[in-house]
């Protein structure tokens, strides 16, 4: 037992920002907890196969916090979605969102982008919350289809400084 634990301690380590792409142990992870929240993302559920090839795409930077071998929340950027955000924790109201945005606006910024963008169900008071807390501004409303419904959502918005 004592000996399981050391090894899990020697290969996960302590709090940290992890890049998905590289750090494969926690894919398994990431695929529930992104599946648990499909209807907020408005995604279908995502498996092993296609998760491992969709991770190679150049168009995507995704990161997630860890505490040691856990996955605490996930934040993607789509670049070639006019690079949109979308971000989802574990445990909900603990500050993991606000970290996750922080970090993958460094992530943007790096990458030289003016601004990073999301689009979030109207309803969906706590994401509207996460975004407006760390400076997304809204820059109106539009509308997405989910499983034939058509879903108003809020568009965000945050200019990057220093980007150039
Ligand atoms: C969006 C999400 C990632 C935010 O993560 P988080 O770790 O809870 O974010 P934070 O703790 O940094 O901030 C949450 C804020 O929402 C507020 N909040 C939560 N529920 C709320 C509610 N029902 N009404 C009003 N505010 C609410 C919290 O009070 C907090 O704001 P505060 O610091 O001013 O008190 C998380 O809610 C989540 O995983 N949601 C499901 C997936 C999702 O909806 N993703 C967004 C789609 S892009």
């Amino acid at each position: 037992m004592a000996g399981e634990i050391f090894w899990i301690a020697i290969s996960c380590g302590l709090m940290k920002i992890v890049d998905l792409k590289k750090e494969v142990v926690f894919i398994e992870q990431y695929i529930e907890l992104r599946n648990s929240y499909a209807e907020l993302l408005l995604t279908s559920p995502v498996g092993m196969t296609g998760t491992r090839e969709w991770l190679k795409r150049d168009d995507i930077e995704i990161r997630g916090l860890a505490d040691g071998c856990v996955l605490l929340g996930v934040v993607i950027l789509y670049i070639s979605r006019n690079n949109e955000v979308a971000l989802f924790a574990k445990e909900r109201n603990q500050g993991i969102g606000s970290q996750l945005l922080k970090v993958i606006e460094s992530v943007a910024m790096a990458k030289k982008l003016e601004f990073v963008r999301a689009w979030v169900l109207e309803g969906n008071i706590a994401a509207r919350r996460t975004f407006e807390k760390n400076g997304f501004i809204e820059a109106g409303t539009s509308r997405r289809e989910y499983m034939s419904f058509i879903q108003q959502g809020i568009d965000y918005k945050k200019n990057l400084k220093g980007s150039r």
